[in-house]
């Protein structure tokens, strides 16, 4: 093993590899805690070239290796196990804007860029890169695209596999394809950069991305709407894009509790509206700046009594407060203690009645458990969390654990969702992929496995 280890450190050179157990700890923890492992050395490659020559080296001595961005994801799949084998490949050096174009509405970049840089650079030409999400000033857009990543602009704009128009991949052998492309339409042969995309390092190490950029939207209005119930949600939002067609950017859902807990654990953030009300919606709209036409369409809706109260942002830093309230809630539910958290996705129609039925089997089948409710509602995509009381630990914890997660899984089954969403597998979503998946799908995924990773290098022990 120190053999193995001394030739990949000689490949990135003196000062881009880590073994000081201090300085290699949080590459080492899932971000809130829920995951510790052990590595025998993280590498900070420069370039694609030594990505490259890393996995040559790894492939011939059959050695792990687990690539990671930002460690900001939420299932694990960026934490080496708990042998001390594996190796780390980060990519935070490989931080290059390669090309932007304007004309082309494309932007090609090292997979290490940190997502806030690339939506920067989109910015400086007066083009929009729409991914966005609460981690984006550490995650990566290589593990944005590695995990598929969703965030709040997907009503519009649509997941990263969606922005997506090509990939440089280094495989487990070392090889490097060059998919990088930044063409609209490309029919020849299989669409090879969607096996990468939601991975999760399994298949190949993303080290480069071709993205798609977009006009910039021009005015945003935010506004901030207190509910009586999740069905009026459902309906305000078809209203909404009837009304205001390809104008909706972002609709969130955000529960009583969840807001509750950012009132209690983020004390710098203000709370638009008393957190009382039962439901609230945190909405993006692209309108020209003179129009009306939010103000109309939400006095029509308090008049009929959709909405009980709202607040609209009145200039950019007060749509950045609204925002700054639903980027807190992860950041909150971490405060508040362990979680147990969900990212599904359920038919959007079928919302309401899966809200009402989850809430109800919850109460009869583990009463213990209190849920924190939110999330992307205009993709369907729900993080339906929860809670349980402090004093539950351990063997006890994970008991109750499963038993939330089996009642809103086997819901899910039966209004046709996904026990995934935009979060991806990783570890911590592993077994329940295996159970919930058609035996069909999860031998192609392990037949794809087998002839892309046959020696099983790429992030063992993850996805599948
Ligand atoms: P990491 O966490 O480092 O890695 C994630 C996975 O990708 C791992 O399996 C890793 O092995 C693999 N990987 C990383 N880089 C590469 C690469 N270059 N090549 C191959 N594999 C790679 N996600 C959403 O979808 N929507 C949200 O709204 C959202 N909100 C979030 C809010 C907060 C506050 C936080 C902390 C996270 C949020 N996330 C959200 C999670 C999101 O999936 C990740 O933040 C992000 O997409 C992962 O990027 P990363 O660089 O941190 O990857
Ligand atoms: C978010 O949308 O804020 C995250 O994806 C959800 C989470 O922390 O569960
Ligand atoms: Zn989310």
């Amino acid at each position: 093993m120190n053999a193995t280890v001394d030739r990949l450190k000689a490949i990135v050179g003196p000062g881009a590899w880590v073994t000081d157990p201090e300085a290699l700890q949080p590459h080492l923890t899932e971000w809130r805690g829920r995951l510790h492992g052990s590595a025998s050395v993280m590498l900070l490659p420069k370039n694609t070239a030594e990505v490259a020559e890393i996995l040559r080296v790894c492939a011939s001595t059959r050695t792990a290796v687990v690539p990671q961005g930002g460690n900001t994801g939420m299932c694990g799949g960026a934490i080496p196990d708990e042998s001390g084998t594996q190796v780390i490949v980060n990519l935070r050096r490989m931080n290059r804007i390669r090309q932007v174009d304007a004309l082309n509405f494309s932007l090609v970049a090292d997979a290490g860029c940190v997502l806030a840089d690339v939506q920067a650079a989109a910015r400086e030409v007066g083009r929009m890169f729409p991914l966005s999400l609460g981690g984006e000033g550490s995650c990566q857009i290589g593990g944005n695209l590695a995990t598929n990543a969703g965030g709040i602009n997907v009503l519009r704009y649509g997941t990263a596999r969606d922005l997506t128009l090509g990939v440089e991949v280094v495989l487990a052998d070392g090889t490097i394809w060059d998919g990088i492309r930044t063409l609209r339409k490309n029919t020849a042969g299989y669409d090879l950069k969607q096996l990468f995309i939601g991975s999760e390092g399994t298949l190949g190490i993303i080290t480069g991305v071709a993205v798609k950029l977009f006009p910039d939207p021009g005015h945003i209005r935010t506004a901030f709407l207190a509910l009586a119930t999740a069905q009026q949600a459902i309906e305000l939002l078809a209203e909404f894009r009837t009304r205001l067609p390809e104008s909706v950017q972002a609709f969130e859902l955000i529960s009583k509790r969840a807001l509750s807990y950012v009132a209690r654990h983020i004390p710098d953030v203000r709370l638009p509206l008393d957190d009382g009300y039962p439901w609230y919606v945190l909405l993006d709209v692209a309108i020209p700046d003179q129009s009306d036409a939010l103000e109309r369409l939400l006095q029509a809706a308090i008049d009929r009594g959709m909405v009980t109260d709202a607040v609209l942002a009145k200039n950019v830093a007060e749509a950045e407060q609204l925002w700054r309230v639903r980027h807190s809630i992860s950041e909150a539910e971490k405060r508040e203690g362990r979680g147990i958290k969900h990212d599904i996705a359920v038919p959007i129609g079928r919302m309401p009645e899966f809200l009402v039925e989850a809430s109800r089997r919850l109460t009869v089948q583990v009463p213990e458990a209190i849920p924190v409710v939110f999330g992307h509602v205009g993709d369907g995509n729900l993080h339906y969390n929860a809670h349980l009381p402090a004093a539950l630990q351990g063997a006890e914890f994970d008991r109750l654990a499963l038993r939330v997660t089996t009642v809103i899984y086997e819901l899910v089954q039966e209004v046709g969702g996904s026990i995934s969403a935009e979060h991806g597998i990783g570890v911590f979503k592993r077994d329940a992929l295996a159970q919930y998946s058609d035996p069909a799908e999860l031998q192609l995924m392990r037949t794809l496995k087998q002839a892309l990773d046959p020696a099983n290098i790429l992030n063992p022990g993850k996805v599948i």
